[in-house]
């Protein structure tokens, strides 16, 4: 089977009708994220897609390898209808992603809390969401960007231990613009049934029931993942019994 091309036209021709989504493919952008932030408001839903980033970021201002062609970078760039936490929206990106990969490879891979596609120990995927804010505070437009590695390929040799991309873990040729399509669709339809987000969001974990580290601006911590609850938050208890909630930050497993 011949490779598929980032495509304009057959990824919206693939877009659950009704959705009303304008989509855009360019050939090299800084971040696709951050061309989303920068659209006028009240623009329709819009999906950006590039076949190239220059300055592909991930969470903690930390790069995000955008090589030309390797990969699926967009940002999906709407008015949320109903209020929505940044939790939900970042567990409904994952579990579409996960999805839309099991589709073309019969098998999900997992999510490493809060919001990394994992298959095995390797980063197959990312997710940064982020958000417009109107004067009074309100979210104006949220930003879902979404990086895939998906061809076969060498990665930079900082990260060439810990990424692999979806053609080198499931050694099947995948469609970019099915991949594409798919992810948007589950989106869309999982943020429309949070508690269905947050179950599948749940049972996608990589981490619960492992041993992690949480590493805090203060230093880290050892302690074991008990549970997702339904806001998002991990559950962990502690070496000293005590059980706690983390909201936000970041989380290590430990392999031994
Ligand atoms: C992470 O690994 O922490 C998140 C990575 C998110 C990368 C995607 S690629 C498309 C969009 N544009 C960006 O600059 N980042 C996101």
């Amino acid at each position: 089977m011949s490779e598929s091309c980032l495509d304009a036209d057959i990824i919206s021709g693939l877009l659950n009708g009704g959705l009303g989504i304008s989509v855009s493919v360019y050939d090299c952008v800084s971040s696709t994220n951050a061309l989303g932030k920068s659209l006028p408001a009240g623009v329709p839903p819009t999906v950006i897609v590039a076949r190239e980033q220059t300055a592909g970021r991930g969470r903690f201002d930390r790069r995000f390898d955008s090589a030309r062609d390797a990969g699926l970078y967009m940002s999906i760039c709407y008015t949320p209808k109903k209020s929505l936490t940044p939790s939900e929206i970042t567990a409904a990106a994952g579990v579409a992603v996960c999805l839309a990969i099991e589709r073309q490879t019969g098998e999900s891979p997992k999510i490493k809390w809060v919001n990394d596609i994992y298959f095995e120990n390797k980063k197959l995927a990312g997710i940064l969401a982020e958000g417009v804010f109107s004067e009074d505070g309100s979210l104006s437009r949220a930003i879902v960007g979404i990086g895939i590695n998906v061809r076969k390929r060498k990665f930079p040799r900082e990260i060439e231990g810990i990424a692999t991309s979806l053609e080198d873990a499931y050694g099947r040729a995948v469609d970019i613009n099915r991949l594409c399509a798919d992810t948007v669709n589950l989106f869309f339809s999982l943020t429309e049934h949070t508690p269905r987000a947050m179950s599948l969001y749940k049972s996608l974990s990589l981490v619960i029931g492992r041993h992690i580290t949480v590493h805090t601006q203060n230093g880290c911590y050892g302690a074991l993942a008990q549970d997702i609850d339904d806001s998002g938050s991990l559950v962990v208890l502690l070496e000293d019994g005590e059980i706690q909630k983390i909201c936000s930050g970041e989380i290590s497993i430990r392999l031994a």
